[in-house]
């Protein structure tokens, strides 16, 4: 591999967790690593993919990585250098685990990062957010951890909580059938009623709070919902069972479809295996191939290393 000048580390994401429909996410240990690897003239690029997309992302005009850094350039007033990328891409896409936020907030640290912008957490994910129009996934990626987020318009707040304890495991089951963000939002109503969205303001209320107290064995509440999961459950099969199987095991504290799927999470106290069999023979009773992985909440968020040492973001 060509010598590493910037190097930025970005973990997958899981938006929603449930009731906090757009709102909750939470950034997993599963990465996918960019590496610059030469400086080229202004608005020269060449992208080389290895692994997810690797097929479909090698052209570098709509590599997501790019876009985001040209943007991120331009919001700045920047003249930024070009540049070749190493995409090293673990996290599926289209599974909803946070594959287009995990570019975008690569492609803005890359800008800031080669021109020392120097930008501040709240300006990067102004920036990112903008790019990227879904907080619940932006922010964990950038942040680690767990946060909530409100954006509206452009203005965005939130709140970063601790990751997951060492002993929960986040089981993630991944079919192999794409769902794109913007059919998942299709097949949702076009208003809720009074109780359910009762019913989920109470639940995230519920999330939030649990999960800045450790108070875990409140998840199954709050990560109960009646918004959205049961319009999305019925874009690949075995969604609607798939759920239901999984939280009846113990140590299971709760269970979501993943951003807007089709990937579904569950949170494990104790041994994750018997959760992950569950989800991925469901899936195969239904006829369709699904991979696993046994993942750990990720503290840190995104990275930047200068060759040598990892750097913290920005800063
Ligand atoms: N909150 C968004 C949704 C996440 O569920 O549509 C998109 O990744």
């Amino acid at each position: 591999m060509a010598d590493a000048i910037l190097q930025v580390r970005t973990p997958a994401t899981s938006a929603n967790l449930g009731a906090g429909f757009d709102t909750l996410g939470m950034a997993l240990s599963l990465y996918n690593i960019f590496t610059v690897t030469e400086i080229l003239p202004e608005g020269e690029f060449r992208a080389a993919v290895i692994g997810e997309g690797a097929r479909e992302l090698t052209d570098a005009k709509d590599n997501m990585v790019i876009r985001s850094y040209i943007e991120a350039c331009d919001t700045w007033n920047i003249k930024g250098a070009g540049f070749e990328l190493l995409s090293n891409n673990v996290i599926p896409l289209c599974r909803g685990l946070g594959s287009s936020a995990s570019a975008a907030v690569a492609g803005v640290l890359i800008a800031n990062g080669l021109n020392r912008v120097n930008a501040s957490d709240d300006e990067m994910l102004r920036v990112i957010t903008r790019i990227e129009k879904h907080p619940d996934n932006v922010a964990p990626c950038y942040l680690g951890g767990m946060t909530v987020s409100c954006l509206d318009g452009e203005s965005l707040r939130y709140v970063r909580l601790p990751s997951l304890p060492p002993d929960m495991y986040v089981v993630v089951a991944v079919p192999n059938v794409e769902v794109r963000t913007s059919m998942a939002r299709e097949a949702l109503p076009d208003t809720v009623d009074f109780k359910d969205a009762v019913f989920n303001l109470g639940r995230s209320a519920l999330m939030a709070a649990a999960w800045a107290t450790g108070r875990w064995e409140l998840l199954s509440w709050g990560m109960d919902d009646r918004i959205h999961q049961q319009y999305r459950a019925k874009l690949f099969p075995g969604g609607d069972v798939i759920m239901d199987r999984v939280r009846d095991i113990p140590g299971c504290l709760g269970a979501a479809i993943s951003g807007s799927g089709p990937s579904v999470l569950a949170l494990v106290k104790g041994r994750p295996r018997k959760v992950a069999e569950t989800m991925c023979r469901t899936f195969t009773e239904y006829g369709v191939e699904s991979l696993f992985f046994v993942l750990q909440g990720n503290a840190d968020g995104a990275k930047v290393t200068y060759p040598g040492q990892f750097l913290k973001k920005s800063g």
